[in-house]
């Protein structure tokens, strides 16, 4: 995003708010001051990941509900950032898609360098009626595909969801897993096939 952009949406907000929005009551530099101090780098997780871009800052200084017109202008912008696969295919395969998502391995600070990255979806997610625990932070993946259709149009959404969620849903909890270079095209091909495949246990 152009840094010029960016400073001026920050700056705007500030003169859209009062008329559009209460802002949430602005405890952000004491929140920023304890972290700061509590948290210690260690191996891979170093100080940057303080440093919030420009939607996570709008979205903590509006306690997540940012004014509709910033929130689709950054949202369009984070679409628009989107690298979608030059050989237009989106369906990889389920199985290394599987081992994906149920790996929370890599970029944690007990990993050492070079660890493989996983996609942690088991997480946040329910993915398969086998799996013994998952996070409950996201809606349940069952049957996704099975509900949604194994469609392009469905494919484009879910490879997009994987690489920014923050492109359908400005202040979503879910990691931003190309945006950041966290995974690649392959493995987000793969984690496709895995919520949409008829064959994967996501949709038996
Ligand atoms: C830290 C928690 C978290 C992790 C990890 C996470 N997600 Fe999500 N995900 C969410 C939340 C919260 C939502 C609902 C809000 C939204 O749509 O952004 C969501 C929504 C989704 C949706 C859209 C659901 C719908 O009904 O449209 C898909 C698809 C999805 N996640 C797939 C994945 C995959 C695949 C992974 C692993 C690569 C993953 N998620 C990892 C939290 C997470």
């Amino acid at each position: 995003m152009n840094r010029n952009f960016v400073l001026c949406i920050l700056a705007c907000t500030s003169l859209l708010a009062p008329s559009v929005q209460a802002e949430a009551p602005d405890l952000s530099q004491e929140a920023m001051a304890m972290i700061r101090r509590d948290f210690q780098p260690r191996g891979s997780a170093g100080l940057n990941r303080l440093d919030q871009d420009a939607v996570q800052a709008v979205c903590n200084r509006f306690a997540n509900k940012p004014p509709q017109q910033l929130m689709g202008l950054l949202q369009a912008d984070q679409q628009a950032a989107i690298k979608f696969p030059a050989d237009g295919n989106l369906l990889g395969d389920w199985k290394a898609g599987e081992a994906l998502a149920q790996s929370g391995r890599g970029l944690t600070w007990s990993d050492s360098p070079g660890t493989a990255v996983g996609g942690n979806c088991y997480n946040c997610h329910q993915l398969s009626p086998a799996e013994l625990s998952f996070g409950t932070l996201g809606p349940s993946l069952l049957k996704f595909g099975k509900l949604r259709g194994n469609t392009a149009e469905t494919q484009r959404y879910v490879y997009g969801k994987i690489y920014n969620a923050k492109a359908a849903n400005l202040c979503s909890n879910m990691p931003r897993f190309g945006h950041v270079g966290a995974l690649g095209e392959k493995q987000i091909k793969d984690l496709v096939a895995l919520i949409l495949d008829p064959e994967s246990p996501v949709n038996k």
